[in-house]
């Protein structure tokens, strides 16, 4: 008898100690709900296909792009009078090659609804021998396809990571001073 106990005890112990440690929650979100989606490249192609998803599921989104008039017409194909009004879009101009326009863009989007998501898909190539593209061109893709996503992150995750740190550092909610605290 108190052999068979302590077995169901190891086991039970053993049981704990698996699922402890197998089981880590996802890192992944489960839906972009509420949610703030940034998009570089957003206008047009796989950008503008991620905003209407992300927009399906709920979210608000920025489209990043240098033309204005094709984010004018990305907005016209989002919106569908039905689920997905205007006032959950929002659009910058700015060249992801272009480190200060980018960062005013990227700072000012986040003042409208603080970033969760970031899309770094902005780009194009010209295709054919790299000894026959024009070198202005080859440079001007590692400008937009490299440099553009490294601007992107360095001023957008420096937003996120400053925004994370003051809700880790906010104290507690105390209902006495909840009052306060809003006003
Ligand atoms: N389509 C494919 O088969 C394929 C395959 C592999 C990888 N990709 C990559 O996937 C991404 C999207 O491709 P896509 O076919 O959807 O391209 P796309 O239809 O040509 O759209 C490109 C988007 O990026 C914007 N953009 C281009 N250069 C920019 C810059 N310097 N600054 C800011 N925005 C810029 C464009 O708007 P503006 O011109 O107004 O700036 C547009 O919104 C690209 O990075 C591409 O290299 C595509």
């Amino acid at each position: 008898m108190e052999v068979a106990a302590t077995i169901l005890t190891i086991l039970l112990l053993l049981i704990f100690l698996g699922v402890t440690l197998l089981w880590k929650p996802s890192p992944c979100l489960k839906t972009l709900g509420g949610k703030h989606v940034l998009i570089t490249g957003g206008s047009s192609g796989i950008g503008l296909a991620i905003a209407k998803e992300a927009l399906s599921q709920g979210a608000f989104v920025t489209l990043i792009a240098r033309s204005s008039a094709k984010l004018e017409k990305a907005i016209d194909k989002l919106v569908d009078n039905k689920t997905i009004s205007a006032d959950r879009i929002s659009t910058k101009i700015a060249d992801v090659g272009d480190y200060e326009t980018l960062a005013d863009a990227i700072e000012q989007s986040f003042q409208w609804r603080a970033i969760d998501v970031v899309v770094c898909n902005a780009g194009w190539a010209k295709f054919g021998y790299i000894d026959e593209i024009p070198i202005k061109d080859l440079h001007a893709t590692i400008n937009t396809n490299l440099s553009g996503m490294v601007n992107t992150l360095h001023v957008a995750l420096r937003l996120m990571k400053h925004r994370s740190d003051q809700e880790h550092a906010r104290p507690p909610i105390d209902k006495n001073t909840f009052g306060s605290q809003m006003v």
